[in-house]
């Protein structure tokens, strides 16, 4: 509901901590992250909803922040790439999946949603499943060795 100074109360679960966030009604999901709360870690590329760099999850799934209106976002559960176990992200950087590292938090957010749903590769490739995430520096097979050796670290006894 719209508050006398014109920003709009929202409630929602960032990290596993919940929060009550006035936004700008015209505040995307990305700058309340970015800015508001100053998890920098999610990365604005194209701002357009092409790139992926600002992937996090929402209620579970992949969205693109930039996308996504704070407001719309009330009563949701959003994970960034802050909230990542560290040790999610060797086999990434083993098999070379970053270089600048501004698709990485994206690519990071894409790959424990592949992760978590791996019936999803019994009918997609995981490139097909990470196709909504650019990179100009990699050429994309480190970045799938990454993520697939990531898949594998949680299937290892
Ligand atoms: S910054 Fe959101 S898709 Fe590119
Ligand atoms: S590592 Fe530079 S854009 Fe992917």
């Amino acid at each position: 509901m719209a508050q006398r100074d014109g920003t709009i109360r929202v409630r929602l679960t960032i990290n596993g901590e919940r929060r009550a966030l006035d936004v700008h009604p015209a505040a995307r999901l990305l700058d309340v992250l970015r800015v508001q709360l100053g998890l920098t870690g999610t990365k604005e590329g194209c701002g357009e909803g092409e790139c992926g760099a600002c992937t996090v999850l929402m209620d579970g799934l992949p969205v693109n922040s930039c996308l996504v209106a704070a407001f719309q976002a009330d009563g949701s559960v959003v994970e960034t790439v802050e909230s990542v176990d560290p040790g999610h992200l060797t086999p990434l950087l083993v098999h070379g999946a970053t270089q600048c590292g501004a698709c990485t938090p994206g690519v990071v957010m894409t790959g424990e949603w592949v992760n978590r749903n791996r019936e999803l590769l019994e009918r997609f490739t995981l490139r097909e499943l990470m196709a909504g995430n650019f990179c100009r520096c990699t050429g994309y097979d480190g970045i799938i060795e990454g993520v697939e050796a990531r898949i594998a670290s949680d299937e290892s006894p």
